[in-house]
Parts: structure tokens; C-alpha cells; sequence
């Protein structure tokens, strides 16, 4: 049984049941919106399923900062809700499979995508909760897929690959969801990714312990743009040759070409000397992008944060001369700089930390440390907590088997308004 809103009405519909059909499959179309509870119960009562497979899903591009309650119910509505209403109706019934179409938005993130990314993490959440209570659960978070669909539709295909992201064949990610449910998986992430391209972008904004965890990432990220001394050594010897003036033209013209090349423009008039990248339409994708180019054309091996570091042609090219040509003294020997991500410089400001044992500072910390002093005291009497019946010997769910602790006293003074925090969240957030 085949359902969408449209159901028979969706196009290509009558092709699909003629294909299965040929396959030996018998096929029934119902059109069902599966964000709609009454619609999904009497669904339930007509057909009752053996295996289930929830891939309604809405995509949604947009910053967070425009993203407004309308778009955000849109897009949760199907994935979301419609699990929820799979889930909850079918109950504990036995099932073959309980697949859930996730995606890789939900496991690391993507840009402009927070709705969406949101709706998929509630998918594998639900995954694990089902297996928590014995039952069927796959939940799969996929990249792009190619032969239609989303990816295909959206027309993303390129900048997706630009990005690393490279969209699988129907069939190959068909294969993969037969091994999820071979090896009885609980949640698997299916993507064909270039890691080369895709981690350093990803990580240009701020590093990711989730994959700096795979090898290939580790690889992806130390290795940065190679250097290939000869084109160092060209340029080099063609700068030396030049007046300081001459050099700096032409290493600002340089980077002015290839930043232009990057972000799609004709012609170099498009990038001005002194206006910052980030104006220009810069992301993480062409500043690593741009960084790529430069380090290829210059024998560099630059960082992938060097236009945020050098925020426009003019100081980037500064750069670029001081580490072809040495100081203004004249360094004769040319060293490529290669800046790992171990030799990030980390500057510490302050520190500040509150703990049980009436710790205020990192100091007290110590103390409490080489002191060996027990933190653990009774349960604190300003929480609004019923601290009688909290306590529960058999540790059952939602009750505690100890009656002391490790507690901050002083955190029901704690002013959630004054850091913008509602009252909800602070009492959700209470250590
Ligand atoms: N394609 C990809 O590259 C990709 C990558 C990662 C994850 N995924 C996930 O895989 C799943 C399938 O993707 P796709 O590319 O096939 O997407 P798609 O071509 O946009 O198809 C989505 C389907 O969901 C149905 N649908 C939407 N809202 C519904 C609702 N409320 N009730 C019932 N059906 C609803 C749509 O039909 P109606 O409009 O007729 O309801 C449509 O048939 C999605 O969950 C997607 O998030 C896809």
C-alpha cells in the first residue's frame, strides 16, 4: 500500500503500480496525510501493515533567523508528526520493519536547513526510543539521492557536489538500506561524501568532534591544500624580478581574479581591493574554495580560515607576499606555512565555574580536588522538588534511589531574565 496526499493523483503513479505490478507485486494507492491523525487511524483500520516505511518529508531552505512558525509546523508536520501518529497508532504491534527516511541534516547539520534538520534527529530519536521498547525501528539519515527526489528536484545536485556531497544511484542506496535491515541496525548514516572537500568546509566555522572521530576526516583536515613547490618557485622567481609596487599589483590582482572565479563573476572589476570577502558573498564553501585556488597557484599551504583571518584582496595579498618572498629584510629562503588545526593559537580569558562543594572559581576547584572533600550533602529545599517522594529504593523511572547529591544550593537565584532565558527553559536546564 502506497500513500501520499496526492495518492493516485501524484504523478507517475500509474507507471510505479504497472512496474511493481510487473515484479509481482500487488499495489494499492491511498491518498492519506499522515500529519493528519484521523486520516492515519483509519488508514490503520483498512490496511494492516506488516512492515512500515515513513519517507513524507518536506524540505525547507532558510536561516534560522527567517525561519517563522508556519515554515517550521510545514516542515515538521509529515516527518514529525507523521511518525509520531505511525508510532503511536500501531502500538506495540509486531512489525517485519519500522523504516524512518532521515538525513544527514539531522546527524551533522546543514546550513539553512534547521527545520529540516530538526524533524530527521526527531526521526532517529524515535528510533532508539522504539528499540527501547522492543520493537522494529530503522531509521536511516541519507545524503543526497540522484534518479529524482529531493536532491535531484531542488536542483542542488551541483552545489551539493561543490560541497562534497555527491548524490547516490536509487539503487545503490537501496542496497544500503537492505544491509541496515540485514544487520538490524538501530539508525545508520548512508552518504557518498568526499571528505577532501567536505571537511574542510564544514569545519571552516568551527571544528567538528563528531567527524574529526573518522579517519578519513582526520586525513581530510591535517593534509590541508599540498603544496606543489614549483608553482611557489615560478611565482617567486616572476615577483623578484618585479618593482615592490609591480609585486604588490600583482599578487592583489591575482587574488582579485580567483576570488572573482569563485563566486561566479566575469570579470576581476567585481572584487575591489579593499572590500571585505565576507561582502562580497563569501561562505565556508568558497573561502575554502578561494584558499584551494591560491594554495594551488602559490605553492602555499594556507589555512581554510584565510579570508575571515585577511578580510579582503588587499591584506590577503600581503599575506601572500610575506610568505612567497620573507619580510621586507628579504628572507632569501621561500618556506611554505602550513598551519595545522593542533597550532590553532588559544587564548585564555577568564575562567569561571560553579560546582557542588560551594565551588566559585577554578582555585576552589583545586582545592576541593586535592583536598579530596565529599560534595555529595542533602537535597536541596528550594527546587519545588517533593523530596519524600522523589525518592524511590527500586530506582523506577522519573524518582531518585539516593536521597544526597552533588547540588549547586544557590541555583534557584539564579536570574534566567537577566541572560534571556524563559522561566521553562531555566527549570529544564537546572542542574
Ligand atoms: N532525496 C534525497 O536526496 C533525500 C536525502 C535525504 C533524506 N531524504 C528523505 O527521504 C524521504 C523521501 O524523499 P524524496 O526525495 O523522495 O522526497 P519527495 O520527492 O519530495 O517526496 C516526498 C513525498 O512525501 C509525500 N508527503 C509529503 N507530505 C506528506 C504528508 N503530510 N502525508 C503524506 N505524504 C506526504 C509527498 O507526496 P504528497 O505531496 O502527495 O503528499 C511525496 O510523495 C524524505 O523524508 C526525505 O527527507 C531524501
Amino acid at each position: 500500500m502506497l500513500t501520499s496526499r496526492r495518492g493516485a493523483g501524484a504523478p507517475g503513479v500509474d507507471a510505479l503500480v504497472a512496474e511493481l505490478g510487473e515484479l509481482g507485486a500487488e499495489v494499492v494507492v491511498v491518498a492519506c496525510d499522515v500529519a493528519d491523525r484521523v486520516q492515519v487511524e483509519a488508514l490503520l483500520a483498512e490496511f494492516e501493515p506488516t512492515s512500515v516505511f515513513h519517507a513524507a518529508g518536506r524540505d525547507h531552505f532558510d536561516p534560522v533567523s527567517s525561519l517563522s512558525l508556519e515554515d517550521l509546523h510545514a516542515v515538521l508536520s509529515a516527518k514529525v508528526d507523521g511518525a509520531r501518529h505511525l508510532d503511536e497508532l500501531l502500538g506495540d504491534r509486531e512489525l517485519d520493519a519500522f523504516v524512518l527516511f532521515s538525513s544527514i541534516a539531522g546527524v551533522w547539520g546543514s546550513g539553512h536547513q534547521a527545520a529540516y534538520a530538526a524533524a530527521n534527529a526527531y526521526l532517529d530519536a524515535l528510533a532508539h526510543q522504539r528499540r527501547s521498547r522492543g520493537l522494529a525501528a530503522t531509521a536511516v539519515a541519507w545524503g543526497p539521492w540522484a534518479d529524482g527526489g529531493m536532491a535531484a528536484e531542488t536542483g542542488a545536485e551541483e552545489s551539493l557536489r561543490r560541497r562534497g556531497l555527491r548524490t547516490m544511484p536509487a539503487a545503490q542506496a537501496v542496497l544500503a538500506l537492505h544491509r541496515a535491515l540485514a544487520d538490524d541496525r538501530t539508525t545508520s548514516t548512508v552518504a557518498d561524501v568526499d571528505w577532501s572537500t567536505f571537511a574542510p568546509t564544514f569545519t571552516v566555522g568551527r571544528p567538528s568532534p563528531l567527524l574529526s572521530a573518522l579517519p578519513e576526516v582526520r586525513d581530510a583536515l591535517d593534509g590541508g591544500a599540498a603544496p606543489t613547490s614549483t608553482a611557489s618557485a615560478e611565482l617567486v622567481a616572476r615577483l623578484t624580478g618585479l618593482p615592490e609596487p609591480e609585486q604588490d599589483r600583482l599578487l592583489v590582482d591575482l587574488v582579485r581574479t580567483r576570488a572573482a572565479a569563485v563566486l561566479g563573476h566575469g570579470s576581476t572589476g567585481s572584487v575591489s581591493a579593499d572590500r571585505a570577502f565576507r561582502d562580497l558573498g563569501f561562505d565556508s564553501l568558497t573561502a575554502v574554495e578561494l584558499r584551494n585556488t591560491l594554495g594551488a597557484e602559490t605553492g602555499l599551504s594556507l589555512p581554510t580560515t584565510l579570508v575571515f583571518d585577511h578580510p579582503n584582496a588587499t591584506e590577503l595579498a600581503r599575506l601572500l607576499k610575506t610568505e612567497l618572498l620573507g619580510t621586507e629584510e628579504g628572507a632569501d629562503t621561500v618556506l611554505p606555512v602550513a598551519v595545522g588545526s593542533s597550532e590553532d593559537p588559544i587564548v585564555i580569558v577568564g575562567m569561571s565555574c560553579r560546582y557542588p562543594g560551594g565551588v566559585r572559581s577554578p582555585e576552589d576547584l583545586w582545592r576541593l580536588v586535592a583536598d579530596g572533600v565529599d560534595a555529595v550533602d542533602e537535597f536541596p529545599t528550594d527546587r519545588d522538588w517533593d523530596v519524600e517522594k522523589l525518592y524511590d529504593p527500586t530506582g523506577k523511572a522519573g524518582s531518585s534511589y539516593v536521597r544526597r547529591g552533588g547540588f549547586l544550593y544557590d541555583a534557584a537565584e539564579f536570574d534566567a531574565d537577566f541572560f534571556g532565558i524563559s522561566p521553562r527553559e531555566a527549570v529544564a536546564m537546572d542542574p
